[in-house]
This record gives C-alpha cells, structure tokens and sequence, in this order.
C-alpha cells in the first residue's frame, strides 16, 4: 500500500520523505490556505517546490466547476512537472474532464467522492486515482471503511485500474484497516504516520536492551 501526506507543509513532507515510506503527496485549496499560499503564481511555484522534494505523485487541484475551465487549468497544472496528478472534483463537469484527460493521458485524482456510484463512474471515466473521504462520512455517523470495501468490490468486479487513494484519514487504525481492505494508497497526515511507529513494549524493550548492553 502506498503512503501520501495529506499535506502543503513543506517541512512535513520532507520529514516524511526523509523517513523513507512516502509515495506521493495530496494537497487541496485548503490545504494551502492553511500555509498561506496565496495568488496563482506563488501556488504554481509551491507545487513544484513539493516535487522537487518527493519522488512520487502531487495532487494539484482545480478550483475550476465548468469544463472548459477545468481543462484549462488542469492542463496548466499537468505541464508544471511530470510528478502532478490533476485532481478533480466528483460533479458532472468533473466526470467529463476526467475523461478528457483520460484520452490525452493526463492523470487525475477524482476527489470529494461519498458513494459507490461516485467511485464507479470515477473509474468508468478514467480517473487514475480515486478518493473516497472516510474520515468526513465517519463525522456524519456513517461508516467510511465500509466505503473502501465497497469500491474494492467494485473495481475487483470489473478489473479497473483506477486506485482506490483512502483519503481523509485521520488515524493509525484507519491506515491499517485500510490495508486490510486493500485500498492501494492511504492519504494522511504526518501525525497519523507517525503514529504507527508506537508501541509501549517497543519503548520499554528498547530501554531494556540499552540497560542491559551496558552490563
Ligand atoms: C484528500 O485528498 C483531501 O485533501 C483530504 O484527505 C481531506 O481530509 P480532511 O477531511 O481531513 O480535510
């Protein structure tokens, strides 16, 4: 399973990278308003900083909702670095600019999906990833695991190569158990990374070792 950082924070990412486990990075608009990006220029320039960091794929999203200026833009962000994935929202427009970049072989991530059916038509259009956001059907009482499992299903069904990317994760247990569905990739934060590296018996067997070698 790959791991992405849900994140715009440069020095999150290179700590990340730096630990050796990241695939890839996904960012959204409010992801770089929280790192004050601001103007088109400066946020261009930001998604090329993040490249030169990581070695896998970059989600770079469109704020465009019609076609044509999902195209416009999307190609835009596709020809600042061959790391960026054009990530779409799930509305009809998107679905057709999915398509579009589908036949031109510009990768997309189709995100804000909630459902199956969006998932589906995600991959009927081409998407190269998809992302169901299980953190945020959990807010509302609805089981965002369950989801993954699902689309699994589905994908598994059909053989479509569209990646199921696990996004809004926001903790250790829904990384593991989205590698028991077998999402292909989990988008999070550095925390919820982090947190998989503990373990109370790691600490007190490490502390033990380091007494016991100065015997
Ligand atoms: C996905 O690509 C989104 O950026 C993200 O995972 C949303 O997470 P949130 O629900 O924690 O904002």
């Amino acid at each position: 399973m790959k791991f992405f950082i849900d994140t715009a924070n440069l020095a999150q990412i290179k700590e990340a990278q730096d630990m050796g486990v990241l695939d890839g990075v996904t960012t959204n608009p409010s992801l770089m308003a929280k790192e004050g990006i601001k103007g088109q220029d400066n946020i261009l320039k930001h998604y090329v900083d993040i490249c030169k960091i990581v070695t896998g794929d970059v989600s770079a999203e469109v704020i465009s909702t019609d076609f044509e200026g999902m195209v416009k833009e999307g190609e835009a962000l596709a020809a600042l670095h061959s790391q960026i994935v054009v990530k779409i929202p799930m509305i009809k427009e998107g679905v057709k600019a999915i398509k579009y970049f589908s036949e031109k072989g510009i990768r997309t991530n189709c995100t804000l999906v909630f459902s199956a059916g969006q998932a589906l038509l995600a991959a009927k259009a081409g998407a190269t990833y998809v992302s169901p956001f299980i953190g945020r059907l959990d807010d509302v009482s609805t089981d965002g695991l369950s989801l993954i499992e699902d689309i699994r299903v589905i994908y598994d069904n059909f053989g479509y190569e569209t990646e199921i990317l696990a996004a809004s994760v926001r903790h250790p247990m829904h990384i593991i158990e989205c590698a028991k569905i077998g999402a292909d990739v989990v988008t999070c934060p550095l925390s919820a990374i982090a947190a998989l590296l503990k373990h109370p018996l790691t600490d007190i067997g490490l502390a033990q070792f380091l007494a016991d070698a100065k015997k």
